[in-house]
C-alpha cells in the first residue's frame, strides 16, 4: 500500500462525540463500542480470509499468523462491512471512501488500522526482553493487533485491544487473535513477575511487581483473556479508565498527528496503573504531518504527570525510536 497521509480528505464531523470541545469539532469522534463476535461469524471470517505469517520480536522471533487485509478492504470498499457493523450509514460511507482512496489514513474517519506499521516490529523486538507475564496489557491504537498478540504469547494475563474503527476490530484484530487459539503456550510461562529488576546493560528494565497475586489459572481459550473496543480513545479513557487500569500500555505509530497529543496524554493518565509503564514506538518525525517524538515529549514534560525516556533509537531509513513513560513520583494530584 502506498504511503499517503490524506488530511484534506477528512469528511464532515460526526455527531456521536458530544463531549468533544468546539475547538476540535473539525475532527469527528467515534463513540465507544465493545465488540464480540459469535463463534459462527468468527469462523466465517477465518474461513473466508487468507492467513499469512509474520516473524515478530527477536533475537529469536516468534511466528504470528494474521489475516491478509485485501478481502476486508474489498468489502469495506463496497460499504458491505460498515453496514453490517452498524456504524451508521454516513460513517460507513466515509470509511468506504477512505479505503477506496487508498489513503494510509483519513483523520477522524479511518486512522490507519488496516496496515501493519513498521514501528510495531521495533516495539515487539524491544518487548522480547520485557516480562509481560501475568500483566494487564492494553494495545492502544492496535490496528491488526500484533503487539497485543505478542503480549498474549508472552503470557499476559489479560489483553485489551482498542482501535478507532470498529470495522478494523471485527474484520481484522479479533480474527487475528482467534488465530492464536492453535498456537503454542506462552513464551514466559504465564507466571506473574515477582521482584524488581533494573535490566542488564543494553537491555530494557524489566517491570516486576512486589507482591504478586497467584498466576491466573489456565483458561479455555485465548479470547477469554481479551476484550476489544473501538471508538475515539478519549472516550475510551473517560468511560473505561474509571473502572480499569493497565500495568502496560503499548502504542505503535500513534504520534503522527500533534492534534491528538492532548487527548492521548489524558487517556494514558486515565488508563495506566500507578506503577504501570507505557511503551511507545514512533517515527522520530512524521514528515508532512508534523508529529514526532520531540513534540510529544515537550507536551509530556510540560504537563509534569509522566516521566518520559527514549530507550532506543533505530537509525535505519527514517529514524524511529522507542520511549517509555511512567507516572512521576511527584506528579500533581
Ligand atoms: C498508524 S495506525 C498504527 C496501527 C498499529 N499500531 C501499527 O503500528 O501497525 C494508528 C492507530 O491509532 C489509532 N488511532 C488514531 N487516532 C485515534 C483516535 N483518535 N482514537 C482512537 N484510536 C485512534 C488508529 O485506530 C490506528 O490503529
Amino acid at each position: 500500500m502506498e504511503f499517503k497521509f490524506n488530511f484534506a480528505a477528512a469528511g464532515p464531523p460526526e455527531e456521536q462525540g458530544a463531549e468533544r470541545p468546539p475547538a476540535e469539532a473539525g475532527r469527528s469522534c467515534a463513540g465507544l463500542r465493545e465488540h464480540r463476535l459469535a463463534q459462527e461469524e468468527l469462523e466465517r471470517r477465518l474461513e473466508a480470509g487468507l492467513v499469512e505469517e509474520l516473524e515478530v520480536g527477536g533475537p529469536q522471533p516468534i511466528q504470528i499468523r494474521h489475516l491478509n487485509v485485501w478481502l476486508l478492504e474489498q468489502a469495506l470498499n463496497q460499504g458491505a462491512e460498515a453496514e453490517s457493523l452498524d456504524e451508521g450509514a454516513e460513517a460507513g460511507l466515509r470509511l468506504s471512501g477512505a479505503i477506496a482512496s487508498h489513503s494510509d489514513l483519513v483523520p477522524g474517519v479511518y486512522e490507519g488500522g488496516l496496515k501493519i506499521w513498521e514501528c510495531t516490529f521495533d516495539l515487539a523486538a524491544y518487548l522480547s526482553a520485557v516480562l509481560l507475564a501475568g500483566l494487564r496489557v492494553l494495545d492502544l491504537g492496535c490496528g491488526a493487533g500484533l503487539l497485543g498478540i505478542f503480549a498474549l504469547r508472552k503470557g499476559a494475563a489479560e489483553v485489551h485491544f482498542q482501535d478507532y474503527n470498529g470495522a478494523v476490530i471485527e474484520g481484522l484484530t479479533l480474527p487475528n487473535v482467534a488465530l492464536m487459539e492453535e498456537d503454542e503456550p506462552p513464551l514466559d510461562g504465564g507466571q506473574r513477575p515477582d521482584a524488581d529488576d533494573g535490566g542488564r546493560d543494553g537491555e530494557p528494565p524489566v517491570k516486576r511487581r512486589k507482591s504478586p497475586p497467584s498466576p491466573p489459572p489456565p483458561e479455555p481459550g485465548v479470547l477469554s483473556r481479551c476484550r476489544f473496543f473501538s471508538g475515539d480513545w478519549s472516550r475510551f479513557g473517560k468511560v473505561h479508565g474509571g473502572s480499569f487500569k493497565y500495568d502496560v500500555i503499548l502504542m505503535s505509530e500513534t504520534l503522527y498527528n500533534p492534534d491528538y497529543y492532548g487527548d492521548l496524554h489524558d487517556v494514558l493518565c486515565s488508563l495506566l496503573s500507578q506503577d504501570g509503564t507505557v511503551y511507545l514506538a514512533t517515527k522520530t518525525h512524521y514528515f508532512g504531518v508534523g508529529g514526532g517524538i520531540h513534540l510529544f515529549e515537550s507536551l509530556v514534560k510540560q504537563k509534569k504527570v509522566f516521566d518520559i525516556q527514549t530507550v532506543k533509537v533505530i537509525d535505519d531509513g527514517l529514524q524511529r525510536c522507542i520511549a517509555t513513560m511512567s507516572f512521576r513520583k511527584d506528579k500533581p494530584s
